[in-house]
């Protein structure tokens, strides 16, 4: 541990170049048999990964996207959600969650999280469904799942689809299985920061269903399934091959980074245990992803200061609830309609997570962090 009087080594919040180290020849290599091949939209690589990535989380398919946000507005076409619809769904979460709702002229309908997960409270989950009612989405936020068995039975009993957003979830478990294939199907990010980066943009969907995964791979590509044919009206969210190419590196390590991510929160929940942080918790029956460590204090403002201050990076997700975002005035929500989501918004505060960060890293942060506390 560094003693006072030495100058201690900034903590940076995001690692991204420590990543890029450990792997630049093998991603080297990808990307030029990429340049070789020059199949740059789609191709065999974005195939192969899709192969791999579906393998990985035990879906028949894995379609992949330009970006995570396409994959969310598609998995709302393949439902057929449109206007006059609503999607129940967290107001606490990254604000694509909900623009995928608001992309197809549908209504985002929030309900509160729990307190301890952060994730939409399956409770309170039933009351708001009404006869428009057309999916419910919950988020595995933060990389913990979402309490899904209470909302696939109430999926169940309104004969609703449920929508995995497992955007920041790659690898986390619920009663031991992987999520992603709960729902009718779970879409994933591939941006650069998530458990599996990409070197740019990326998203995926995976499902059981044939029929959506086909559909999927039309609606990603116009609307066609040969060209110049377009059955539908379609977009262009095709995946980079380059990308491709990247995330097919990266899977061979995708469970070596989650375990690494695991010691990084258990260390911390050894470290921080005597503080006044409330820490976060996995529940009994799953395994959190850690693709934050969110700490929460009423005091966060401070906090955050102190720690950057001090040199160690961090974050907050997220400052604002969507329920009261300008973007969704006209939903009509106010201020107090969601306490729980509205507290964790004051509160939360993201710590540095990240595989590669050493055991002095974390004791650094956690040091900075008792230092706050010291005297009080
Ligand atoms: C919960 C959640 N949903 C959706 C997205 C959208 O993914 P992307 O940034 O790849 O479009 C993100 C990513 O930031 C996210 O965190």
């Amino acid at each position: 541990m560094t003693t006072r009087t030495e100058k201690a080594t900034p903590v940076p919040y995001l690692d991204l170049p420590a990543q890029m180290r450990a792997i630049r020849s093998e991603v080297d290599a990808a990307i030029a048999r990429t340049l070789e091949n020059c199949s740059f939209c789609l191709g065999p690589d974005v195939a192969r990964f899709e192969e791999e990535f579906a393998k990985y989380v035990g879906a028949k398919h894995c379609v992949a996207f330009n970006s995570g946000t396409s994959a969310l507005h598609v998995a709302m076409l393949l439902l057929n959600v449109g206007a006059g619809d609503e999607v129940i769904t967290t107001p606490f979460t990254f604000v694509a969650t909900s623009w995928a709702i608001s992309y197809v002229g549908a209504k985002p309908v929030y309900v509160d999280i729990d307190e301890a997960t952060f994730n939409l409270d399956p409770k309170l989950v039933e009351k708001s469904i009404t006869p428009r009612t057309k999916v419910v989405m919950p988020v595995h936020l933060y990389g913990h799942p979402a309490d899904l068995d209470p909302l696939l039975g109430v999926c169940r009993k309104h004969k609703l689809p449920l929508v995995e957003d497992a955007a920041q979830a790659h690898g986390a478990t619920y009663r031991g299985k992987i999520v992603g294939t709960f729902g009718e199907m779970s879409c994933f990010s591939f941006y650069p920061g998530k458990n599996l980066g990409a070197y740019g943009e990326g998203g995926g969907l995976a499902t059981n269903n044939a029929d959506y995964a086909a559909r999927a791979k039309a609606l990603r590509d116009h609307g066609s399934t040969k060209r110049y044919y377009h059955d539908e009206i379609g977009y262009n969210y095709r995946m980079e091959g380059i990308q491709g190419a990247v995330l097919a590196v990266k899977m061979k390590y995708i469970e070596k980074w989650t375990r690494e991510r695991r010691r990084v929160a258990h260390r911390y929940n050894e470290l921080l245990a005597d503080t006044p942080l409330q820490l976060p918790k996995e529940a009994d029956n799953a395994e959190s992803a850690w693709h934050l460590y969110v700490v929460r204090h009423p005091r966060r403002e401070e906090l955050k200061k102190h720690l950057e201050a001090n040199g160690v990076g961090c974050g907050l997700h997220y400052p604002v609830p969507l329920h009261l975002q300008k973007c969704y005035a006209h939903l009509g929500y106010k201020e107090g309609d969601f306490p729980v989501a509205e507290k964790a918004a004051r509160e939360c505060l993201s710590l540095p997570i990240y595989p590669e960060m050493t055991e002095e890293q974390i004791q650094r942060v956690a040091e900075v962090l008792q230092e706050f506390f010291k005297g009080q």
